[in-house]
């Protein structure tokens, strides 16, 4: 019987109550999810180090119980990592029509590097459908309450950062 292998790519800066929904959804349909968070991100100064947010999803996968999940982090090109892993697919998620078109080029220059591997979109739960990392890192760096749209032991870690900074 053949087993289907995924990759969830992101950078995971920080882990939100919106990726770890589609983790949830991802891990229903495929035989095993790798969450592969991106070591070389071009995105500005991150809150947390690849090495944290290896240990929160580690953690939030832990506590919801998905065996069939794994996390890892990967550097170069995502279909590089894909084919090292024995992965036939790529699992994205999809909240707004904006997504798409930030993940249809991508999803098109995969297929152009690995014809084999299948980009696979996933819409999270409604109630996720303004939730990104970037929103929630700008509201929290200016005081807002975040507790909602991240999982409590990211808010924990957030918050420990921003006493420190104090
Ligand atoms: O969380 P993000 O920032 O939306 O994730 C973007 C990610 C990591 C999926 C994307 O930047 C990526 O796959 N980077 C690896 C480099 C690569 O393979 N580039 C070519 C495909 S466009």
């Amino acid at each position: 019987m053949s087993t289907v292998k995924a990759i969830y790519p992101g950078t995971f800066d920080p882990l939100t109550n919106g990726h770890l929904d589609l983790i949830g959804r991802g891990a229903k349909i495929v035989d095993h999810l790798v969450v592969a968070i991106l070591r070389n991100a071009d995105k500005g100064s991150p809150l947390f180090s690849v090495e944290e947010r290896l240990e929160m999803l580690r953690e939030a996968i832990a506590e919801n119980g998905y065996r069939q999940v794994s996390v890892d982090t990967f550097d170069g090109l995502l279909v590089d990592f894909a084919r090292s892993q024995g992965a036939q697919a790529v699992l994205r998620g999809l909240r707004a029509i904006t997504d798409y078109e930030y993940e249809f080029p991508m999803a098109m220059m995969n297929r152009k590097l690995d014809p084999n591997l299948e980009t696979l979109f996933m819409m999270p739960n409604e109630q996720y459908t303004y939730v990104s990392s970037r929103l929630i890192k700008g509201v929290f760096k200016l005081g807002g309450d975040v507790s909602e749209l991240v999982p409590p032991l990211v808010l924990r870690r957030m918050l420990a950062k921003g006493a420190a900074r104090r």
